[in-house]
């Protein structure tokens, strides 16, 4: 990428298989956009419902796996959507304390009880949901990679214990999409388990804009009758479906892109570690460096900025304050010498400071 003129090397980004600047899906957005306009026009169930938006869903169930889908307008909107959906007042919610901070907006605004157990820990989760009210409806709600450390969750340890106990199991998993799994369907794929709901993107590994629930055609019915953050707002906007269902192609027919670029990511994890940093429970192609305080790491992010390498620094409240990090967020489509180079400059930066 280019900063203020310069070129800098872009490890902060959310386009990890480099499929938003990929011409046959820039090549799909202008064929949409040539066909149906730049705008739906409309809320999905009046006037704003295009050929193109049922493709797309119909294109997502199957790669999901799932008897149906729904397109949201963002990641943001799909978790309201779900949530305030399946749940409400009299119903329990179970959070992992790293949940985003859409799945914590959308528990309040659900008006359920929220109770929020230890992070990824089975034996909290099944000890808050064995207390839950006879009659009230469960619902454990993950993350599936937590995009703040690149951990994922342990659905293997999770999912039997929501199924033990009559949870129905949501998963965000905008992380894991096209990237974890042998086909790429994400960290149930990964963990060999399967959800009720699946809630995923179309602006992160797909290289587009907008997002989807996969789930069952009953569940669907229900979304799409009740959900308010679907129900009253545009459609997606035709260029943005048509880039996602082209790049939904190339991430079933190009495996090699995955397979680079988790192999980039532990490189650079282990670059890191060797360096000095500490990369916690990260094991995707999330990768933290943390650092600490807020100053430390900005002063950090702007040193390899000017030299030509752009990690994100994050702070509080993203982050837990004292556990400020460098996030970095390798393509597919750097090369093991790139990835070396960083390391190297990461190594020099931490001897100076
Ligand atoms: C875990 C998680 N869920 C949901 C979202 C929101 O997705 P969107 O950007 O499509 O609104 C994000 C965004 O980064 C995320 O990291």
């Amino acid at each position: 990428m280019r900063v203020d003129g310069r070129e800098v090397w872009m490890l902060a980004g959310s386009n990890p298989l480099d499929l938003a600047g990929d011409p046959r899906v820039i090549e799909a957005a202008a064929d949409a956009t040539r066909r149906y306009g730049t705008a739906a026009g409309g809320a999905r169930l009046i006037n704003g419902n295009l050929g193109i938006h049922e493709d797309l869903e119909s294109a997502l169930a199957a790669f999901s796996g799932a008897e149906a889908a729904l397109l949201f307008s963002t990641g943001y909107m799909a978790n309201l959507g779900v949530i305030t959906t399946l749940a409400g007042a009299g119903d329990v919610i179970l959070s992992d304390a790293f949940n985003h901070a859409s799945i914590i907006d959308a528990c309040r605004l659900s008006g359920a009880e929220t109770r929020v157990f230890r992070h990824n820990d089975a034996a909290d989760l099944e000890r808050q949901a064995r207390a839950i009210p006879p009659g009230a409806h469960g619902i454990l709600v993950l993350d599936g990679v937590y995009s703040m450390d690149g951990d994922c969750s342990r659905l293997s340890e999770l999912v039997p214990v929501a199924r033990a106990c009559g949870l129905t199991v949501v998963l965000d998993d905008v992380h894991g999409l096209g990237v974890l799994g042998k086909h790429g369907r994400g960290t149930a794929e990964l963990e060999g388990v399967e959800v009720d709901v699946l809630v995923g993107n179309l602006g992160k590994a797909l290289g587009s804009f907008g997002a989807f629930v996969a789930c069952s055609s009953s569940v669907r019915e229900w979304l799409l009758n009740r959900a308010r953050s679907f129900i009253f707002t545009c459609g997606l906007a035709p260029g943005p479906a048509g880039a996602a269902l082209r790049a939904l192609e190339i991430v079933q027919d190009e495996p090699e892109r995955r397979e680079a670029l988790l192999a980039r990511s532990e490189q650079l994890r282990a670059g890191l570690r060797d360096a000095g940093y500490d990369t916690g429970p990260s094991t995707t192609h999330v990768v933290p460096a943390l650092v600490g305080s807020n100053a430390a790491t900005m002063s950090l992010c702007e040193r390899a900025l000017e030299r030509g390498v752009y990690a994100q620094g994050i702070r509080y409240p993203s982050v837990p304050e004292g556990t400020a990090r460098l996030r970095f967020t390798p393509m597919c489509s750097h090369g093991a010498d790139d990835i070396d180079r960083v390391v190297d400059l990461f190594r020099e930066l931490r001897a100076v400071s």
